[in-house]
């Protein structure tokens, strides 16, 4: 299996790095595309560096190479997920913008009716970016919020992360233990 991984610079970089490493271990083939605000979230918010981060991934391609293999449909992939998903990149794809490799790839990715998941991440929302997810999934994307949820009783902030990561896995079809499946609770009893 081959998927591309965007990383953009809306905060949750973490969201991105856990996918690369759990796809990692999954032995799936990743191409990573990293933004260059998504390398400043990753100073500001981790303690990791973008050299070490580029090395989870199968190959990694600069933001400005349009020429890249990515940029064609020829290149054939299973999928494609930008996680985080900042405003201004849910934009340019909204909008057809594509004048960097991220928004290109994400472009082809929907033309080549392959899925394409948008961790957006911001709040509160304006209009104009409620219409943006609205625009992309009409064109096809799956808009898969970064938005927690505490059902899975998690401890950790990890919990959280492998939570949300295993949500993307399953829209692109990639088997995972990241958490445990709801199984449904019996109604209470009537008294
Ligand atoms: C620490 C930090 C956190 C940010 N968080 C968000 C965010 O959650 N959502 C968002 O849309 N933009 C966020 N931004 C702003 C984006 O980085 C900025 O709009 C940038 O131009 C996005 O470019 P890109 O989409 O090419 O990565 C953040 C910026 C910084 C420095």
């Amino acid at each position: 299996m081959r998927l591309v991984i965007g990383i953009s610079g809306a905060s949750g970089v973490a969201y991105g790095i856990r996918a690369l490493e759990i796809l990692k271990e999954l032995k799936v083939e990743t191409h990573l595309v990293l933004t260059t605000a998504a390398c400043e979230t990753i100073r500001l918010e981790t303690n990791k560096n973008v050299a070490d981060i580029e090395k989870l991934a199968t190959k990694s391609y600069r933001i400005g190479n349009v020429a890249a293999s990515l940029s064609s449909g020829s290149f054939r992939t299973d999928g494609m997920v930008i996680i985080p998903c900042s405003m201004k990149t849910l934009g340019g794809i909204a909008s057809g913008y594509s004048d960097n490799l991220l928004l290109r790839t994400a472009e082809v990715t929907m033309k080549e009716r392959r899925p394409l998941v948008l961790v957006v991440r911001e709040t509160p929302l304006n209009l104009i970016q409620i219409e943006n997810m609205a625009t992309v999934a009409r064109a096809g994307a799956v808009v898969l919020p970064a938005m927690p949820a505490f059902y899975h009783k998690p401890k950790t902030i990890d919990d959280l992360v492998d939570h949300l990561v295993g949500k993307v896995l399953d829209v692109l079809g990639v088997e995972h233990d990241l958490y445990s499946r709801w199984k449904g609770v019996d109604p209470p009893k009537r008294t």
